[in-house]
């Protein structure tokens, strides 16, 4: 794909394209993981955390469905996708959003040769945000870039290559911190069995510092590994291990690996799933990115990389298993049933998040805590392990 107007912006590091994409502030698009700060994250979880609660009855889902209703999303997802599409579908609906989408590109005018640049463009006509996912890195920035030029319209990244998944982060990080907050007066966990687990594991702590997160599979190939590894590195004392293949291309790269290294994480790289089961406070499973197989390549024998029952006995009581889904052969059923199995939760927050994102995009969320203040009374008080720990 032809990006040759936004390369020059394309190619700057990071840090200089961060202010390309906040306006006031406040995000204006999403592209990269990194422009997540634990304060923002802070902010929107707290939204998400009330835009569930509100959903819960007619009242609630009500108030929400009116607050956005003059606003028209395109989704424009040109790779597939189920959880990610589907969860901002429900975000768009929970906040009265109408949307449109486009996940065939055959069927629109790019079949007769129209650039997607020029199929961007367009929408940002009709609409007023563009959520999308495509297999080209970079496309989603240059979009972005593209609005700041001339329309000023946020671009979602829902997915860049095998490059960036920043919604995927923020809801792993939501879902991360959820299963490390313990129930307190103050907050609703329903994950009571921590409190149990914790009389067992006086050591664990609130939040993510001090954690060691075990990330598991197609690590080199799989975008949501790097979005989120990124996140977690910035915390304070966190030890990010990869079991991944002996493979190039399919364990860590070094670019990431300098970059979480960094950042102040501590790095190690395994080639069996049993060499980190038993330390990790948290494993993050990942399917095997076949599709992008070399007809030439290696024969990996992946059954080094399965989380299987047996397996899981050895993990910790409160270690929760997360996946992003879709999943293959790496988790069996059978460890659905595991007490410790988060990742259809996982799934779920999907939907929380994106619709606080979108809240947030559009300047709601004040509104929304507002309401949940007024309704609930108190505002849940998730965050605090992550506060105190900076
Ligand atoms: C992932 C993706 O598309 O990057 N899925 C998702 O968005 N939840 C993971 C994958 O394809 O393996």
């Amino acid at each position: 794909m032809d990006l040759s107007p936004y390369e020059s912006r394309i190619e700057r590091p990071i840090r200089r394209k961060i202010p390309d994409l906040v306006s006031n502030g406040r995000l204006k698009h999403l592209i990269f993981s990194e422009q997540l700060s634990a304060e923002l994250m802070g902010e929107l979880f707290a939204t998400a955390d009330a835009v569930h609660d509100l959903s819960s009855d007619e009242d609630g889902a009500r108030f929400l469905q009116d607050l956005l209703r003059h606003k028209k999303a395109m989704l424009y997802f040109t790779q597939t996708s189920t959880r990610t599409f589907l969860s901002f579908v429900a975000a768009c609906q929970t906040l009265g959003i109408s949307y449109a989408d486009i996940r065939d590109p055959k069927i629109s005018s790019e079949y007769k040769g129209e650039s997607p640049l020029d199929s961007v463009r367009m929408f940002s006509s009709y609409f007023d945000v563009i959520v999308m996912r495509d297999r080209t890195p970079r496309f989603a920035e240059a979009c972005a870039y593209m609005m700041n030029d001339d329309r000023d319209i946020p671009i979602v990244n829902g997915g860049s290559g095998a490059d960036e998944h920043p919604t995927q982060a923020l809801l792993d990080m939501y879902t991360i911190e959820r299963a490390f907050t313990f129930r307190s007066p103050t907050d609703s966990s329903k994950r009571t069995w921590y409190e149990e687990l914790r009389q067992d594991h006086p050591t664990l702590r609130r939040g993510i510092p001090g954690k060691r997160f075990a990330f598991v599979g197609d690590i080199g190939r799989g975008r949501t590994v790097r979005s989120l590894a990124i996140l977690l590195a910035h915390h304070p004392d966190v030890q990010l291990h990869f079991v991944a293949p002996d493979v190039d291309g399919l364990r860590l790269s070094t670019e990431l690996k300098d970059r979480l290294t960094r950042a102040g994480a501590e790095v190690f790289e395994h080639t069996r799933i049993d060499d980190v089961l038993a330390d990790a406070d948290l494993v993050y499973m990942t399917r095997v990115q076949h599709e992008h197989d070399a007809a030439d390549g290696p024969e990996v024998d992946w059954s080094d990389f399965q989380l299987t029952a047996e397996r899981a006995r050895r993990m910790r009581a409160y270690a929760p298993i997360l996946h992003p889904f879709p999943r293959n052969t790496e988790i069996p059923f059978e460890v659905d049933a595991d007490p410790r199995a988060t990742y259809f939760e996982q799934a779920r927050n999907g939907m929380w998040v994106r619709a606080a994102l979108l809240a947030h995009l559009f300047g709601v969320e004040r509104r929304i805590l507002d309401q949940h203040r007024a309704v609930f009374g108190q505002y849940h008080d998730y965050n605090e392990g992550v506060l105190r720990a900076r």
